[in-house]
C-alpha cells in the first residue's frame, strides 16, 4: 500500500488550483520528495522540472579516466566496469582504424532533455556511425559541462572517451583521455587538442532534434538491441538493492503535468498527460492470469507519490511504491532506470525513461498504453513494431494488440485526426471520465477544456 503521510489531493478547489504547485516543490520533509532526474521532455510541452536542470549528477563513481585501460574499474559504485563488458565495449565503441582519417561521429548527447532523450540522442549517434562504418567518441566537453549528462554514468559511453589517433594532435601529450586537458602553449597554442581536431572538420555530429523517431534507425529495432544493450549497460549503483521478482508486475508511473488530464494547445491540439487507472488495472488483471502469487510495483518519482492516480493503484490494486531506490541518493533515478530495466514485466507510462528501460530490458512482457490523440511525445512512433514482447492497450476502446503495425496505424490515425469527429474532441468527456480521480479536482484547465466541447 501507499504509506500516506500527506494527502495534498482533495476535491476543493483551492486545492486544486494548488495541486500544480505543490507538484512543483519538493517537501523535505518526507525525505523522499526530492526531483529525480527521470525526466524527458518533448517540443511542445513545457517542462515542469526546468528548475532541477542545473542539479548534477556528478561523475564520481563513474569509470575515471584513470580507469580507461581494459578491466580497471572506477573504485565504487556506479559505473563500475568489468573486463567483458569494457572489451564488448572496445569492439563496438573503440573499433578505430588508425589509419582512416574520415571523421569520427561525435557524442554529444545534444538535447534539451534528459536521460530518456539522451539515449535517443545518442543512439541515432551510434547507428549513423555504424552504418557508415565511422568510429565515435565521446564529446569531451562533456565532462567540463556544468550540467552533467546522464550517460556519462554508463560505463560504456564513458569509455568512448578516447583518442586512439594522439597524432592527429601533434604537440599535445597525455595518453587516450588526458590529452584533452592539455592546455600547454604546443597544444593548438593553448587551445587544446579537441578544439584543433574540430578545427580540422575531424568531427561530425547528428542533426539537431530529438531523435524520438524509430524510422531513423532504418533496420528493426531489435536488430540493433544488443549493440545498445552493451553500449548502455549499467548495474545497480547501489549494491543489496532487491530486484523484482520473476512473477513481479513493475509499473511506471508519470504525468506529464500534475493531477491535469489535458493539454489544450493554441493550435487545436489536446494531449493527454498520463495513462488512465484502468490501463494498469487491465495489466495488472492481464497479468496476474499467468503469474498468481506476483506483487505489483510502482517506480515514480517521488513528486508523483501522491498522486491520485498512483494512490489508487496503491489502494485499489495493492500496488507498493519501490522505495528503495532512494537509498542511492542522487543516484536514484539510475537504481529506478535499472530496477525497470530488470522487471520481467512492466507496464509504462508515455515517456522515454520507461520505453529505454523496457526496450533494454529482458521483460517477458511490456504493457503500452496509447491515447486516443497526441502524448507529450511522439509515442506511436515509438511502437516497437517487430518485438513480441509488447502488448500495446488502446485506452479509449480498451482494445489490446499485439502486432505493433496494427496498434501503430490505430494510433497514428488519433494523432493525425483533425476536426469534431476526432475521438479527443468528439468523446472527451468520456476520455475525461476514464479520470474521476482528477475530474474530481476540477483542475481549471480540465475544466477549459472539457467546455470546449459539447456535453
Ligand atoms: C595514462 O598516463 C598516466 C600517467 O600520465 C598513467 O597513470 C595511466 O595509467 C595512463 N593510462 C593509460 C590508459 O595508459
Ligand atoms: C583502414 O583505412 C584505410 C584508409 O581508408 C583502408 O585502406 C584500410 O583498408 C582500412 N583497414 C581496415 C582494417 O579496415
Ligand atoms: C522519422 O524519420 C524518418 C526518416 O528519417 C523521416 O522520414 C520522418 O519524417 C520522421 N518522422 C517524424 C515524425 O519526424
Ligand atoms: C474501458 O474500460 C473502462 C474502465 O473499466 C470503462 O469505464 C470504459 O467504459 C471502457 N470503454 C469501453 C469503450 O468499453
Amino acid at each position: 500500500m501507499c504509506y500516506v503521510r500527506f494527502l495534498t489531493f482533495s476535491l476543493s478547489v483551492a486545492a486544486a488550483l494548488l495541486t500544480v504547485a505543490r507538484f512543483l516543490v519538493p517537501r523535505p520533509t518526507t525525505g523522499l520528495q526530492e526531483k529525480r532526474e527521470t525526466t524527458e521532455r518533448d517540443e511542445q510541452s513545457e517542462d515542469q522540472f526546468d528548475q532541477f536542470t542545473t542539479e548534477t549528477t556528478g561523475v564520481t563513481g563513474v569509470v575515471t579516466r584513470e580507469s580507461a585501460g581494459a578491466g580497471s574499474a572506477g573504485s565504487a559504485g556506479a559505473g563500475q566496469i568489468g573486463s567483458s563488458l569494457s572489451q564488448k565495449c572496445d569492439d563496438l565503441l573503440g573499433n578505430w582504424n588508425t589509419s582512416q582519417d574520415f571523421p569520427v561521429m561525435l557524442l554529444s548527447a545534444d538535447t534539451k532533455g534528459r536521460f530518456g532523450n539522451e539515449l535517443f540522442v545518442t543512439t541515432t549517434a551510434l547507428i549513423r556511425a555504424q552504418l557508415t562504418n565511422r568510429p565515435v567518441m565521446l564529446n569531451p566537453q562533456l565532462l567540463k559541462a556544468k550540467k552533467k549528462r546522464q550517460i556519462l554514468k554508463l560505463p560504456c559511453i564513458h569509455r568512448a572517451l578516447r583518442l586512439p589517433m594522439p597524432h592527429m594532435c601533434p604537440g599535445c601529450t597525455g595518453n587516450l583521455t588526458e590529452i584533452w586537458d592539455d592546455r600547454s602553449d604546443a597544444c593548438n597554442f593553448g587551445r587544446g587538442c579537441f578544439e584543433l581536431l574540430q578545427s580540422q572538420k575531424r568531427f561530425v555530429d547528428i542533426d539537431p532534434g530529438y531523435h524520438q523517431n524509430l524510422t531513423e534507425w532504418e533496420k528493426p529495432p531489435l536488430s540493433w538491441r544488443p549493440l545498445l544493450a552493451t553500449a548502455f549497460q549499467v548495474d545497480m549503483p547501489l549494491t543489496g538493492i532487491a530486484l523484482p521478482g520473476d512473477k513481479d508486475l513493475v509499473v511506471y508511473y508519470r504525468s506529464y503535468n500534475g493531477a491535469a488530464i489535458f493539454d489544450v494547445r493554441a493550435w487545436g491540439a489536446t494531449f493527454l498527460h498520463s495513462p488512465p487507472f484502468s490501463f494498469f488495472d487491465f495489466a495488472w488483471q492481464q497479468h496476474q492470469k499467468s503469474n498468481a502469487g506476483g506483487k505489483l510495483w510502482v517506480v515514480s518519482d517521488p513528486v508523483m507519490y501522491e498522486h491520485p492516480t498512483l494512490l489508487r493503484l496503491c489502494n485499489e490494486l495493492g500496488a507498493e511504491i519501490v522505495r528503495s531506490t532512494s537509498e542511492a541518493g542522487k543516484d536514484a533515478w539510475l537504481a529506478d532506470w535499472v530496477w525497470l530495466r530488470e522487471a520481467k514485466h512492466l507496464a509504462m507510462s508515455a515517456s522515454t525513461f520507461s520505453w529505454w528501460a523496457a526496450y533494454l530490458s529482458d521483460a517477458k512482457r511490456i504493457y503500452y498504453p496509447f491515447f486516443p490523440g497526441m502524448a507529450a511525445l511522439p509515442w506511436c512512433d515509438l511502437m516497437v513494431v517487430g518485438d513480441p514482447r509488447y502488448l500495446y492497450y488502446d485506452i479509449f476502446t480498451n482494445a489490446s494488440f499485439n502486432d505493433g503495425a496494427v496498434a501503430k496505424d490505430h494510433c497514428l490515425e488519433y494523432v493525425r485526426c483533425r476536426g469534431v469527429q476526432c475521438a479527443m474532441k468528439k468523446h472527451r468527456r468520456a476520455i475525461a471520465n476514464l479520470y474521476p480521480e482528477l475530474l474530481a479536482l476540477k483542475n481549471s484547465k480540465d475544466e477549459t477544456a472539457l467546455r470546449a466541447v459539447p456535453p
